[in-house]
């Protein structure tokens, strides 16, 4: 492969070919797909489409609702409070967390890991002690303990994948010992779809009482996640991935480690008492929340959270895992495309390499065709790197695509792969 994409198409703005699909049951929920009918996105790994209901939602708080919370005494700051809260409760509700207590709130993933690596386990952390995470890590899952690692002399220990692309589980099990002071894992790679079982990370991790902060990022928008039954020390998610917002995530911090979690930033709200000498503070998941909050953002969450939980989940998953299928064999017929690992426990997230021809090239090609595809390393250079490819084009899958896009994706490569030869 070239290591330059020759840039096929530069789009100024979004204009996308006007076929007239019919939209699936669970697209017309979404205002994006009558604004633009022909988009088949299958981008869902970077961000979710967002429902009617979700933008509704932010739409009302800011038309009627809108006041900043916890410091108002009148009505409407009373009621964003209010409604911030019910927030907290249904987010706890919704991945079967004891309290509300035990959810703070965060820009998103990439902030909720942070907070654990530097609040928690920074405290915890010492030379000779190592942190396990898995080679499938998204940066953000990645980085943030690789360089508390480096900086208090700890190691990182990085449990490799099989030639499908699963976890290799047996090594796993070599790589947690009694000084093991965390192991954090994704539940679902962005980049190969792998599904991690991780209720048995967390069980052989707890037999040496590690703690485990598990990456829900890419998972918590259709899997059951409940806290009790996986108990996981902590979990991180994004908004955006789950049909929410931008810019408001979600860290679950289990009882047990609610009062070593630290402060993360300083500033209003997350305060005692502060003199000139010394401030003391309140404990999570108030001292997670300096400063003025992402009060639209929780509201966008809340709504996210109504909007999957009236959703069947067990069928959706059911038609992802056939349009998942189909996906598959589609894209393993067609010659010059190659996915490049197919773990043997899957969700519907493909990385191909077509032949000869750049991912920019590819995913640019695909985009006069009015499909939305990712081209890149997806946040994941160490998982690239271990398995010798420099950049992928990814394919990811939502409930609201359907089998005629994963058509219009076949018919496309072949095009691409004829214009090229
Ligand atoms: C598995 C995984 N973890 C973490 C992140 C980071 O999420 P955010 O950018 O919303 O913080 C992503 C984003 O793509 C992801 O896919």
């Amino acid at each position: 492969m070239r290591n330059n994409a020759i840039v096929l198409f530069v789009v100024s703005s979004v204009s996308y070919p006007k076929y007239r699909f019919k939209l699936n049951s669970y697209s017309t929920q979404f205002p994006v797909f009558e604004e633009y009918p022909e988009l088949a996105y299958l981008d869902n790994a970077a961000t979710t489409q967002r429902p009617k209901a979700v933008i509704d939602a932010i739409n009302k708080f800011y038309i009627s609702e809108n006041a900043n919370i916890h410091r108002g005494i009148y009505d409407l700051s009373n009621q964003a409070t209010t409604k911030y809260e019910a927030a907290r409760q249904a987010v706890a509700d919704f991945i079967g967390a004891s309290s509300a207590s035990n959810i703070g709130f965060t820009k998103g993933t990439t902030e909720s890991v942070n907070v654990v690596a530097q609040s928690f386990l920074s405290k915890r952390l010492n030379q000779g002690d190592n942190i396990v995470v898995s080679i499938l890590e998204h940066h953000a899952n990645f980085i943030p303990w690789q360089m508390l690692a480096k900086e208090k002399g700890a190691e990182l220990r990085v449990i490799p994948i099989d030639e499908h692309g699963d976890l290799n589980m047996p090594a796993y099990k070599e790589l947690v010992d009694q000084n093991t002071k965390m192991v954090a894992v994704n539940h679902i790679s962005n980049t190969l779809g792998t599904i991690n079982d991780i209720a048995e990370i967390i069980a052989v991790a707890h037999t040496k009482d590690a703690p485990v902060m598990i990456d829900a990022a890419q998972s918590v928008s259709m899997y059951p996640l409940d806290a009790q039954y996986l108990k996981y020390d902590f979990l991180a998610f994004s908004g955006h991935k789950m049909y929410g917002p931008f810019g408001i995530g979600v860290l679950y911090v289990a009882d047990q480690h609610l009062s070593e979690i630290g402060p993360y930033n300083y500033g209003g709200g997350m305060i005692k008492e502060v003199t000139i000498e010394e401030t003391t503070f309140v404990k999570f998941p108030k001292n997670l929340e300096a400063g003025t909050s992402n009060v639209a953002g929780v509201i966008g969450l809340h709504a996210a959270v109504e909007y999957i939980n009236q959703l069947d989940r067990a069928q959706i998953q059911s038609e992802l895992s056939e349009l998942s299928q189909y996906t598959e064999e589609l894209l393993q017929s067609i010659p010059g495309v190659k996915v490049v690992r197919l773990p043997k426990h899957h969700s519907g997230i493909f990385s191909i390499e077509v032949e000869d021809i750049h991912p920019h090239d590819v995913a640019s090609f695909l985009n006069k065709d009015g499909i939305a595809v990712r081209a890149g390393m997806h946040c994941t250079q160490p998982l690239l790197t271990d398995i010798g490819v420099p950049a992928t084009v990814r394919i990811s899958l939502a409930h609201y695509n359907d089998k005629s896009q994963i058509d219009r994706l076949k018919a496309s490569l072949i095009e691409l792969i004829d214009f090229w030869s």
